[in-house]
C-alpha cells in the first residue's frame, strides 16, 4: 500500500484551487477502499484544513462517472439544505474542492484520481455503535441522505458498481465456488454452505419486488456502515454522510438492511467469540426510529413491511460473500489471518439466526411506527404526509 512522502502531497495539493499558503500535508486514514489524506493551508492567518483522496481504480472502473455523480449529489445536498435554512451547511454534506482546470478531480502522472473536500471540523467517527443513542443518529443520518436526494433531478446516476446488491447473482457465484472448489476449501465450511443452500429462496425477494414495480428504484448510498457517519465531538449528533462512491439507483431497503447488520450486534464483523454476536432489539427499535424519522416521509408500504427482512437479506448476502471468497481463495476482501473471510462469514450468518429469531418482534416494531397512536411524528414528516398517503393509493 503506498503511502505518499510530504512532499508528493503537497505536490497534489497544489493542483486544487485552494487559496493560500500550504504548511503540511499528512496521511489520514488508508480504508478498505480509498487513500485519504489532509493538507493544512493559511489562509489570511486561519489555519485550514482539506481532505484529499486517492480514488481506488481496482474497485472503480471508471474515476469520471463517479465524480459525476458525487458532484450531481452533493450539489442538490447542498441546495436542500439551504432551502431548509439549516445551518452549518459545509459540516453537513461534503464540498467538493476542483482541480485547478476546473474539473472535480486531478489525475497524477501515474494515472491516478484525485479529488479534494473541505475538511469536516469537530467530528469523529467509531468503527461500532456505542449507544442506541448511536443508533437513532444513523439511522437518521442515512435515512434523511436518502429523502434528500429523492427528487435529485436529471438523467439516472451511474451505476458505479453493477449489481452490487443483486444477491441472486451472489448466490450463483457462491454456488459456482462450492463447485469448482477452486482452494480445496469446501470441506471446511460445509456447516456454512448447508446454512446458505437453505436459504436460497430469500435471494430473490426483493429483486422480484422491484421487477413488479412494487419497490421503487430510489438513489441508495449503498455502504451505510456506522463509520461513514462523521458525528459532531461536542453534541454526538450525526452531521455529515461521506463514502458517496457507491451513491447510485438502488433500493432503499438495502441501505437500511446494511444498518442492521452493522449496528445491531454489540460486535465487529469478524468477531469469532460466536455467543456474543446478537441482534439487539433495542438497538434495532432506535435504528428504525431515526431512519423513520426522516425516511418515513417518502417510503412506500410494501418498503417499509420489508425492513426488518431487509436486515436479515444484507447480513445473509454479506455471509455469503465473505463464504464465497473464502472457497475461491481469498481473493476479494483483505485478510488478517488464516480463515479470516471464513469467521467473518461464521459471525454473519449468526447474526442472521439471530435476527431469524427476533423477526416477529422486529417487525412489530416497525408497524407499530407505522400506525400506532405512540407513532414519532416530526414536523418535517407531516409536510411530505400528502406524498406518502400518495404512494400507498399506489402500491395497495
Ligand atoms: N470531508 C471530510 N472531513 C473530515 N474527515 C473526512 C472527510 N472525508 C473523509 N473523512 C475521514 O476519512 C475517513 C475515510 O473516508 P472514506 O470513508 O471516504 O474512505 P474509505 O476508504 O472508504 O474508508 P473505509 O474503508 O473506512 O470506509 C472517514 O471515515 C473520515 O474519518
Ligand atoms: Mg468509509
Amino acid at each position: 500500500m503506498p503511502v505518499y512522502e510530504e512532499q508528493q502531497l503537497q505536490e497534489i495539493s497544489r493542483q486544487f484551487q485552494i487559496y493560500g499558503e500550504i504548511l503540511h500535508a499528512e496521511t489520514c486514514k488508508i480504508g478498505h477502499i480509498n487513500e485519504t489524506y489532509s493538507a493544512t493551508y493559511d489562509q489570511g492567518g486561519t489555519r485550514v484544513r482539506y481532505v484529499h483522496q486517492k480514488i481506488n481504480r481496482h474497485v472503480f472502473k471508471d474515476p469520471p462517472a463517479v465524480m459525476e455523480n458525487l458532484e450531481r449529489v452533493c450539489r442538490h445536498l447542498r441546495q436542500k439544505l439551504e432551502a431548509r435554512g439549516v445551518s452549518q451547511i459545509t459540516r453537513r454534506c461534503l464540498t467538493i474542492v476542483p482541480a485547478r482546470d476546473g474539473r472535480p478531480y486531478y489525475v497524477d502522472r501515474n494515472g491516478d484520481y484525485w479529488r479534494t473536500f473541505l475538511f469536516i471540523e469537530g467530528v469523529q467517527t467509531f468503527e461500532a455503535v456505542q449507544s442506541p443513542g448511536q443508533a437513532f443518529e444513523a439511522g437518521r443520518a442515512f435515512g434523511e441522505f436518502q429523502q434528500l436526494l429523492v427528487d435529485l433531478p436529471g438523467p439516472r446516476l451511474h451505476e458505479t458498481i453493477p449489481d452490487f446488491h443483486n444477491t441472486r447473482k451472489r448466490f450463483a457465484a457462491f454456488l459456482e465456488a462450492v463447485e469448482k472448489d477452486p482452494a480445496n476449501r469446501a470441506r471446511e465450511a460445509r456447516a456454512e454452505i448447508e446454512f446458505a443452500l437453505r436459504r436460497e429462496s430469500i435471494t430473490g425477494v426483493i429483486l422480484d419486488a422491484m421487477a413488479r414495480g412494487r419497490i421503487p428504484e430510489r438513489i441508495t448510498h449503498n455502504d451505510t456502515k456506522f463509520n461513514n457517519v462523521l458525528m459532531d465531538v461536542a453534541t454526538g449528533e450525526a452531521m455529515c454522510v461521506v463514502d458517496l462512491d457507491t451513491v447510485m439507483p438502488g433500493c432503499a431497503l438495502y441501505d437500511f438492511g446494511d444498518m442492521v447488520r452493522t449496528t445491531t450486534s454489540p460486535t465487529l464483523e469478524d468477531e469469532r467469540d460466536l455467543s456474543k454476536v446478537r441482534m439487539q432489539l433495542p438497538v434495532f427499535e432506535k435504528l428504525v426510529a431515526g431512519y423513520l424519522s426522516a425516511a418515513g416521509a417518502f417510503l412506500t408500504p410494501t418498503e417499509r413491511r420489508l425492513l426488518p427482512f431487509a436486515g436479515k437479506l444484507i447480513t445473509f448476502e454479506t455471509g455469503l460473500r465473505f463464504l464465497t471468497d473464502f472457497l475461491t481463495g481469498d481473493m476479494y476482501f483483505r485478510i488478517h489471518r488464516p480463515g479470516h473471510n471464513l469467521d467473518r462469514c461464521r459471525t454473519q450468518f449468526k447474526l442472521v439466526e439471530s435476527i431469524e429469531q427476533q423477526e416477529e418482534a422486529m417487525q412489530r416494531i416497525v408497524d407499530r411506527w407505522d400506525g400506532g397512536p405512540t407513532r414519532r411524528r416530526p414536523r418535517q414528516l407531516r409536510v411530505g404526509r400528502r406524498s406518502v398517503a400518495g404512494h400507498s393509493t399506489a402500491e395497495s
